[in-house]
């Protein structure tokens, strides 16, 4: 499988939910189940400061413990942003994902933000892959493959 993550991001979309960084850790969290995901990239404008995850909300809010309608996600927020670009192959950026111990990549072109991608998304995506190969495997032993 030689896909890159322009071909996940077709799949997915490209809409990156993000946050200001002087919003409220419980306004995130709102925004965060309200949209159904892990984390929000913190962004100044076109500038992306950090991510904002679930494991922020767990170590520097809740075990501190803070007080999420006081707290900015400034305060709280990973500053050490790994990124990918769009070029990256689906199996590097899953590399990237195990070797940081991250689970979610922004994707970066050129400087400008393009997409993120979760390690759902990329789990997701490989499975799907390997069905259709072992499906073409299937027909192909079993004599369904069009010749
Ligand atoms: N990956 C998926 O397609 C998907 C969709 C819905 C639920 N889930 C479930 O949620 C759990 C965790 O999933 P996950 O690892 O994908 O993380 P997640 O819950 O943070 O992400 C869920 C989906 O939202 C997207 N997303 C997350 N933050 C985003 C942001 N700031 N901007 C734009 N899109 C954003 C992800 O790319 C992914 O498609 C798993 O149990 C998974 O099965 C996954």
């Amino acid at each position: 499988m030689k896909e890159t993550l322009d071909a996940v991001l077709t799949d997915k979309g490209t809409k990156v939910h993000c946050v200001v960084p002087g919003a409220t850790v419980l306004a995130a969290v709102r925004k965060m189940n309200e949209e159904h995901i892990g984390a929000l990239l913190v962004c100044d404008g076109s500038d992306v400061l950090g991510i904002f995850t679930e494991r922020d909300i767990l170590c520097r809010v809740i075990d501190s413990p803070r007080d999420p309608a006081t707290t900015t996600v400034a305060e709280v927020m990973t500053t050490d942003l790994v990124a990918v670009s769009p070029d990256t192959q689906v199996e590097e950026a899953m590399a990237v994902i195990t070797e940081k111990r991250c689970r979610h990549l922004p994707v970066i072109d050129g400087g400008k933000l393009v997409g993120l991608v979760s390690i759902g998304d990329l789990t997701h995506w490989v499975s799907r892959h390997q069905e259709v190969h072992i499906r073409d495997l299937v027909n192909f032993i079993t004599g369904k493959y069009p010749v």
